[in-house]
Order: structure tokens, then sequence, then C-alpha cells
């Protein structure tokens, strides 16, 4: 069993996405250990305890800098012995030195088709809404590695969502979520846990 820890930052939806695909058996070899938020009212703290998995809070703004903050976060991260790490609506950058230690063991959701509308800046809501102001008419959703860069390492998978006439930026993430988010990670994350994606040269081969 992969022992898995899912990072988020608000509502929690994909988490919730993941628990119900485990417990229905759609993921298997995987055991979420714990959920990490930065935010300590995120609702996906309360699904975590609702499911019985551990939760806990840190923040950057509880410490001095940056740099206290990344030492402490990888060491909570590595209390939990993490096999697999799942971005799930995480908006704190990954410290480098954890990027190094979990090398293609970080898999993150980036809410557009990589690489439109990703990178600094581009994150939940505004993701959707300079989707709409730019007048695409096919956006989606991106499973991906966690490298260094912004929303730049090997992508897993990806699904087209189409944008309709009328749309808020909320009725399109809600479009996004349905249609790709909810079943995109679950998939990447079976799909990893039983070695059925390995990266080479950059990108990800799926056996
Ligand atoms: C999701 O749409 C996810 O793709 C996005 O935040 C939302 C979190 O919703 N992530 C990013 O924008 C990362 N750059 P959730 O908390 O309901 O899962």
């Amino acid at each position: 069993m992969l022992r898995t820890v899912v990072c988020v930052s608000g509502g929690g939806t994909n988490l919730q996405a993941i628990i119900d695909a485990v417990e229905a058996g759609r993921v298997t070899n995987v055991e979420l250990v714990g959920v990490i938020s930065n935010n300590k009212s995120a609702k996906a703290l309360e699904r975590a305890a609702n499911h019985g998995i551990p939760g806990l809070c840190i923040s950057p703004k509880d410490y001095e800098d940056r740099e206290q903050f990344n030492e402490a976060f990888l060491e909570k991260l590595n209390a939990f012995a993490p096999d697999l790490i799942v971005l799930a609506g995480f908006l704190v950058k990954i410290p480098p030195a954890m990027v190094k230690e979990y090398g293609n063991r970080i898999i993150n959701i980036h809410p557009s088709l990589i690489p439109s509308f990703c990178g600094v800046g581009y994150y939940g809501l505004k993701v959707h809404e300079k989707v709409l102001e730019r007048g695409v008419k096919v956006t989606g959703a991106t499973v991906h590695f966690v490298n260094d860069g912004m929303d730049e390492g090997p992508i897993i998978a990806q699904k087209a969502v189409c944008v309709e006439e009328g749309d808020t930026p909320e009725i399109l993430q809600r479009r996004v979520m349905e249609q790709a988010e909810w079943i995109l990670l679950p998939q990447a994350i079976d799909d990893f846990a039983n070695n059925r994606i390995r990266v080479v040269d950059g990108k990800v081969i799926h056996k």
C-alpha cells in the first residue's frame, strides 16, 4: 500500500474525489495517511476528519521567513513517511528540498490545459477568469509531476472541457471539476500506485 499524503488549501472537492475513489476501490494500493493544509479553516480538513484521516495545518504566516516554513513543512511531511504526495488545490509553492527528496513522487492537479493558463498568478478561480477573458473555446485540467518550476513538471494526463456561452468563472470551474479534475486525479493516483506510469526523458510514459 502506497502511503499517500494529500496537501490542500480550500474546499477539498478533489480530496473528496480521491477519498471516494479509494473507498469505492476505484483507486487501489493507496492508503491515505494524512492531509496537510496551509489554512486551518479549510473545509478539506473537515472532509479528512469525517473519514478518519489525520489532518494538520502548517502556514507560512506562522513562520518568520520562508526558509523556516519550508523546513518545518518538510519535517511534518516526512513524519508521515509518504510514498506519494498529492497536491489537490494546494496553493503554496513546494520547497525545492521537498522536490529533491520526493522527485517524481509529487503529483499536482491544475485547472487548465498546461501550458495554457498556468504559472505564477494562475490558481483556482483566477484560471477560469483568464480563460473567459481570453475567449478560448476549450479548456480543461492537467495532472502532472511537480518539479522546481511552476506547473512545469512532466504531464501525466489531460482532459479537455468546452467553454460555453454565458459561462461565469464559477460555472466553468464547476464544469472543469466535474468533467475533468475529479476523474483525472484519482485515475492518475491509481496509475501511479499500480506502476502504470514512469518518467522517461522528462515525459510520462504509460505502460
Ligand atoms: C481545483 O480546481 C484545483 O485544480 C485548483 O484549485 C482548485 C481546488 O479546489 N488548483 C490550482 O489552481 C493549482 N494551481 P478543491 O479544493 O475543491 O479541490
